[in-house]
């Protein structure tokens, strides 16, 4: 396909959500953001009452298969609910972490996926796009920050949303989730061989949203 995708990848809370939206907006491309797909397989299964286990990965997928997941803007609705805001949670994203290493449920997700790019383009934000979902995008980032950062960031977003959290307990949450996300035998976090990297732990959103522009620019 010649129409152009950007990938974001990196761990959890890295800003790749924020920079990915922001891209797409500024460039009009369309916004794929592949860890909700998880989350809410996650919030079904548990709803479902099957846990989270390899042993119910088929179940899992037949429930995922039968889903009705709709993206409306920045807005996702399973059926006639929308859960844009449930499946933030910190709790939804370990289940999300959970249900995304079960190799079934990935390949299940494969073509919802890729079904994203339309033109006038795609920026698609996740810790497999460029290695797995489309490994011929024009444009890899890796977007990285040191932990303590990302927990900062983390509290910061929680505390406004009135959401009580600490920073000990969200390191931790995340150190865990980056574990898993790099450890498992399918699609784990890592940089694609050809991804530029950006670390953007002293980077204002606007600085990191113009480094990965020029780069865009200069590959036109
Ligand atoms: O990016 P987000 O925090 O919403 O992702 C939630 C979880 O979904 C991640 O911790 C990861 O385990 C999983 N995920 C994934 N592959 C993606 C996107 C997310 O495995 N492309």
């Amino acid at each position: 396909s010649s129409i152009p995708v950007i990938c974001v990848d990196g761990p959890t809370a890295s800003g790749k959500g924020t920079l990915a939206a922001v891209l797409a907006e500024k460039l009009g491309y369309h916004f794929l953001d592949s860890g909700s797909l998880y989350r809410i397989t996650g919030l079904a299964a548990t709803r479902a009452g099957i846990p989270l286990d390899i042993a119910n990965e088929a179940a899992i997928v037949a429930l995922l298969n039968t889903l009705p997941i709709h993206f409306e803007g920045s807005h996702i609705w399973l059926g006639n609910e929308d859960v844009s805001e449930l499946i933030r949670t910190e709790e939804a994203g370990m289940n999300a972490s959970k249900v995304s290493a079960f190799p079934a449920v990935r390949s299940a997700l494969i073509d919802l996926q890729r079904n994203f790019r339309q033109l006038p383009g795609l920026v698609a934000d996740g810790r497999d796009m460029g290695t797995v979902i489309f490994p011929e995008a024009a444009l890899k980032v890796y977007l990285t920050a040191s932990a303590a950062c990302r927990a900062e960031r983390r509290l910061k977003q929680l505390i406004s949303k009135g959401i009580p959290a600490t920073l000990d307990s969200l390191r931790a949450d995340l150190e865990a989730r980056d574990a898993r996300d790099s450890s498992r035998t399918v699609a784990p976090l890592k940089p694609a061989q050809d991804a530029l990297l950006l670390d953007n732990s002293e980077l204002t959103v606007d600085t990191s949203v113009q480094t990965v522009l020029d780069w865009w620019q200069s590959k036109q």
